[in-house]
């Protein structure tokens, strides 16, 4: 297993490459695909973060890897229990609750910054897990903003993206001013 560059939002070509539509996964799911998913998963240890998607390494397929540290027995804050990998590929969003809910939301390509964004509280999803196999699955709670999140940079949509331009924009700009003091 080898550690991944994460593409951030301060670097123009970086940024080219967060702002694809990633491609699904065609052909089932091969030892190859499951070597970078393998990839992922150790950079987004190290980051350390809780979710990933394969555009952030830079690779625009529709594969996503998350860690809520939700494991059956885990307790807070015990790095052993945050070993329950999560593996999606083609994720699909099949109903989303007309209820929303707001939370804090930060993302590795955007380092260091955090801001409140609304989303459906529910979704029932559909993907391909780590064996290949069509798994359907309800989220609430971190799951479904973690979800949504990561499926939006499949869209080539990041979280700073919810924001007003100005926020926005202000984001930016501090994660370029902490990568030139860097
Ligand atoms: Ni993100």
């Amino acid at each position: 297993m080898s550690l991944r560059r994460i593409l951030t939002v301060d670097n123009a070509a970086d940024m080219a490459v967060l702002k694809q539509i990633s491609t699904p996964v065609e052909g089932g799911v091969t030892d190859d695909l499951r070597r970078l998913m393998d990839d992922m998963l150790e950079t987004m240890y190290a980051a350390p973060g809780i979710g990933l998607a394969a555009v952030q390494v830079g690779e625009p397929k529709q594969i996503i890897v998350m860690d809520l540290g939700d494991r059956e027995g885990a307790e807070d804050g015990d790095d052993e229990g945050r070993r329950n990998p999560r593996y999606l590929i083609n994720p699909e969003i099949v109903w989303s609750s007309e209820e929303l809910a707001s939370y804090e939301e930060g993302c590795l390509s955007v380092p260091e910054i955090y801001d409140d964004v609304q989303r459906p509280a529910r979704v029932k999803i559909r993907y391909l897990n780590y064996a290949g196999e069509a798994v359907e699955e309800d989220a609430s709670g971190l799951f479904a903003v973690c979800i949504q999140h990561e499926m939006d940079h499949l869209k080539g949509v990041l979280f700073i993206d919810h924001l007003s331009r100005l926020k926005r924009e202000r984001a930016i700009k501090k994660v370029e001013k902490a990568a030139r003091a860097a």
